[in-house]
């Protein structure tokens, strides 16, 4: 296959993205509910995510960790969700939720429509040949989600980073592997980037950015596997940002969003 960036994801990136995810969803689906640092993302996640009306999650993969019964409406996108058969849509999607095949990159969403945007373990698989290319197709996937938001929505993505020494490795290793294995164990190459990079370019868009340090349990997911948590330096971090006319209008907004406002409508959409 060729290996030329595609869209800004290489094709092999997209590619093994999609065999991966659609063959590993009932073991990646487990892991999430057994492994106790997506236990503490799922009651993290389901708190923010309460009493949205209209929630638009990117790079679902057919996994919610969150409680989905406290949305109105989700839309879920993903690279592969048109090729999943009915049962298996059945099994992992909830009745409130509407799937969608698409790209992170080129959102098939109108602009300003969706009261929140979700990105839950997205961005370090976006990758490209090298860490730059990698990196602005983070950048453009956070400028498509901040599109599609709602002036006054909430952007929140949950994202595996990494201190700045180890992405130093990191980056000639990208290199490498997307020349040579194309992936780990046909688990997809990843880029996880340092917290601050994300943080950084939120801060173009809004002044009113939040960024939390979630707490590892004692396992992570690391290329499929289980593994303890101190053989990686990587973390868990949330960012919050808000799409808003003026700071006094952000500021009350992030404590009413942490105060989870209620349900403005409840939609059921058949999936
Ligand atoms: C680690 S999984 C995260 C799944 C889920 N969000 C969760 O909470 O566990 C990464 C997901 O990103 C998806 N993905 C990769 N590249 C994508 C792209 N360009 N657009 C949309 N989804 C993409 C993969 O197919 C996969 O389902």
């Amino acid at each position: 296959m060729n290996n030329e960036p595609h869209n800004g994801q290489s094709e092999v990136s997209v590619a093994s993205n999609v065999s991966y995810f659609l063959e590993h969803l009932s073991e990646y689906h487990d892991s999430v509910r057994d492994i106790d640092t997506y236990k503490t993302l799922h009651q993290f996640i389901s708190n923010e995510v309460a009493g949205v009306s209209e929630l638009l999650d990117i790079g679902n993969g057919g996994v919610f960790d969150y409680d989905t019964s406290r949305v109105g409406s989700i839309t879920a996108i993903d690279l592969f969700l048109g090729e999943l058969p009915p049962d298996v849509v059945a099994k992992y999607f909830p009745q409130n939720c509407r799937l969608i095949q698409g790209s992170a990159l080129a959102l098939p969403e109108g602009d300003g429509k969706f009261d929140m945007v979700l990105m839950v373990m997205l961005i370090h698989h976006l990758t490209s040949t090298d860490w730059r290319s990698s990196w602005d197709n983070a950048r453009l996937a956070l400028d498509e989600a901040w599109r599609v938001l709602k002036p006054g929505g909430r952007l929140l993505i949950v994202e595996s980073c990494v201190p700045w020494w180890f992405f130093r490795f990191e980056k000639p290793a990208l290199w490498l592997l997307s020349r040579s294995i194309k992936s780990v164990f046909s688990h997809p190459v990843t880029l996880q980037f340092p917290a601050s990079m994300i943080k950084a370019e939120l801060e173009k868009k809004t002044d009113k950015v939040k960024m939390t340090e979630i707490p590892k349990g004692k396992f992570v997911l690391q290329f499929g596997f289980k593994v303890p948590s101190f053989l990686t330096p990587a973390m868990p971090f949330a960012f919050e940002a808000i799409k808003f006319a003026s700071n006094a209008v952000a500021t009350s907004q992030f404590s009413a969003a942490s105060s989870a406002p209620p349900v403005q409508s409840r939609r059921r959409v058949r999936c």
